[in-house]
């Protein structure tokens, strides 16, 4: 049989194929947490999201002391699908498909560069969605003397610079006022700073907090949505919940009345929807605050009067993770 077998060449058109990746359905919040969520992976201490957005040419970059990229290991980041979701991976490392640097930027920019040194060489690796449109190749541009706003005064030994240009996504179509183009671009950054603050508050919490998040040199605080540290928040016992691929620690939390917060650890708290919406369930993984009640719309709503009651599963959750797109 297998002498009548024929083949053809399938190859994807990058032109087409590479449109697509913008379509995942990351907002500006989702995508950045995708990048910051790949500089902690890498270790970083210090994450510094930078936006011009009043020039010309608005930019956005995520900058990076974590433990960089050589030449190498950058080329190969940026190849959609540059790990196998079947890899076995370290126990805090929550990508998965080796997607997410290209599918999040390419959502809001059509240029994306992402600048790294490693033992003292630098190098940035740039793919303009532009030039793919025009050469329909899977083709990155490679520059050994990069220079740009972003990485100036970035002394460290190490570092990676993810940088975002032609933000035809974030613009809201104000290509020629730049005054309402820096309004659009200024209001989804400042969403998707309460965002980020949420997500990652487990590492941003303490006095030497695992990792110090700033937005145009303006440290982050967190957001806990359980304000563990106020001492009239109350715990219920934790469950271990067995799933066929581990246990998922389970704890159900009541908030303090609102007397014994301060207004701004309320209405923070509460979220931009208010405490009787944002009751329900949090999924964490690896200590980032992956789901929250807010982005659950399919969960009844089950309104408690007397205390607001939030559930968390603990620890690492290692079930079944599925792309949704
Ligand atoms: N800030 C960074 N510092 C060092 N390496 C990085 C950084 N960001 C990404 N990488 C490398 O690039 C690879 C590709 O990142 P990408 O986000 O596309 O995929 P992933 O994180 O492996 O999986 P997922 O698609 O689930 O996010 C990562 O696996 C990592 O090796
Ligand atoms: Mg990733």
């Amino acid at each position: 049989m297998s002498q009548f077998l024929r083949h053809a060449d399938a190859t994807p058109f990058a032109s087409s194929l590479i449109e697509g990746l913008r379509d995942f359905g990351y907002s500006l919040e989702t995508s950045l947490a995708d990048i910051v969520d790949n500089s902690i992976t890498a270790r970083a201490q210090r994450v510094d999201i930078l936006a011009n957005t009043t020039g010309e040419h608005p930019w956005i970059a995520v900058v990076d002391d974590g433990i960089g990229m050589s030449e190498h290991a950058l080329v190969d980041a940026m190849r959609p699908g540059s790990r196998n979701p079947k890899e076995e991976r370290l126990e805090d490392d929550l990508g998965r498909f080796g997607l997410g640097l290209k599918s999040a930027s390419f959502a809001q920019a059509r240029m994306l560069s992402v600048y790294s040194r490693f033992e003292n060489e630098s190098v940035c690796a740039t793919w303009d969605l532009d030039e793919v449109a025009k050469s329909n190749a899977w083709r990155i541009s490679l520059q050994d003397a990069f220079t740009h706003p972003a990485i100036e005064g970035m002394n460290g030994a190490s570092v990676t610079a993810v940088i975002w240009r032609k933000l035809d996504r974030l613009d809201g179509g104000y290509q020629n006022s730049a005054a309402d183009r820096a309004r659009t671009i200024n209001a989804a950054l400042s969403q998707a700073e309460q965002h980020l603050r949420l997500v990652f508050h487990r590492f941003m919490e303490g006095k030497r907090p695992r990792l110090k998040l700033f937005l145009n040199g303006r440290l982050l605080a967190p957001i806990d949505p359980f304000s563990e540290s106020n001492p009239a928040t109350q715990f219920d016992q934790p469950d271990d919940l067995p799933l066929s691929k581990g246990l998922v620690g389970i704890r159900c939390v009541t908030l303090p009345h609102h007397k014994k917060m301060s207004k701004i650890a309320w209405d923070e708290t509460g979220g931009p929807d208010g405490h009787l919406k944002s009751q329900g369930l949090y999924i964490y993984r690896a200590d980032r605050c992956c789901q929250t009640k807010a982005n659950q719309s399919h969960f009844s709503r089950d309104l408690n009067p007397l205390g607001y009651a939030k559930t968390t599963p603990l620890g690492k959750s290692s079930g079944a993770v599925q792309l949704e797109i």
